[in-house]
């Protein structure tokens, strides 16, 4: 029912560098797979073919991970090492990929609003690479994908965070209306601890349907002067509906060092030890 992904990846990732100065911060890797390839693969596990990708300058590299090798295939075919490129082989003829850029860096709002030409007038999924997510069944998005069936209506992921650590995340205010989905009344981009309404923050895995389009290009630049997609959706929960939903499974902030450690040692024990 959701076929179309948006990645928004045209992020500096300042706190990787100098790793993302010539190097995408979506591309780093979690083993040998780049964080990127581990949402699209999240994403064709709930049923998306169509993968969207917000880069800017300085990306390229994802553009090329999704892509053939031709001297590679060449050099590696029939050799034992071939089976390297099996997984990344399947992604690649499992969906297709279009790319945009996002010119100015003017926030994840705007990078999904850049968006727009590549989804047109239906409902669609938006993954933040950096938010790496497992989960031992259903991954976060086909989890999501069937609530989405249920109540056709925006929704984000969340979870519960350390009190100290709202003024990293958006964070949500809602009546709890089955176990674990909330109908969102507010929502306060990064709010300090003293004016969290919950503990409750949104992750980097939305449903988002097409009216949102029209709200961004209304939301005025919010925290950080940036056009917050946190605002577009509370004005789209006062329109309408927006649930948000607290997922089964594991999420590891790979956009900070923490998380990136902490997600390197879960992902080597569950595969190579
Ligand atoms: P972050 O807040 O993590 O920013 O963006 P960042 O630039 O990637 O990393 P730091 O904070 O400088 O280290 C959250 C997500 O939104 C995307 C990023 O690529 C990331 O996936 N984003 C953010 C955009 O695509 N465009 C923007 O203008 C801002």
């Amino acid at each position: 029912m959701i076929k179309k992904c948006l990645f928004p990846a045209a992020g500096y990732g300042t706190r990787f560098l100098p790793a993302t100065k010539a190097t995408p911060k979506e591309m780093l890797p979690i083993l040998t797979k780049p964080l990127i390839q581990y949402g699209v693969e999240e994403a064709i596990q709930a049923g998306m073919d169509t993968m969207a990708i917000i880069t800017g300058r300085g990306k390229r590299a994802i553009e090329d991970h999704f892509d053939i090798s031709y001297e590679l295939e060449h050099q590696i075919k029939n050799t034992p090492k071939e089976h390297y490129l099996n997984e990344i082989r399947h992604v690649i003829g499992q969906c297709t990929f279009s790319y945009t850029r996002q010119i100015e860096m003017k926030g994840l709002g705007h990078a999904i609003l850049c968006g727009q030409s590549l989804i047109g007038n239906e409902a669609f999924a938006v993954v933040l690479a950096d938010d790496l997510c497992h989960a031992k069944d259903d991954g976060v998005l086909a989890q999501m994908v069937k609530l989405y069936a249920k109540y056709k209506c925006s929704i984000v992921a969340i979870e519960e965070i350390p009190k100290e650590d709202t003024n990293k995340y958006g964070i949500i205010e809602g009546n709890e209306i089955e176990d674990g989905i909330f109908m969102i009344s507010n929502m306060i981009e990064k709010p300090e601890p003293k004016d969290a309404p919950s503990n409750l923050a949104i992750i980097g895995r939305y449903i988002l349907t097409p009216d949102i389009f029209d709200i961004l290009k209304t939301t005025k630049a919010g925290k950080a002067d940036e056009i917050q997609i946190t605002d577009a959706l509370l004005t789209q929960a006062k329109n309408n509906m927006v649930l948000a939903y607290k997922f089964d499974g594991k999420r590891f902030d790979c956009g900070s060092i923490d998380g990136f450690v902490e997600a390197t040692n879960y992902f080597y024990k569950k595969e190579v030890k």
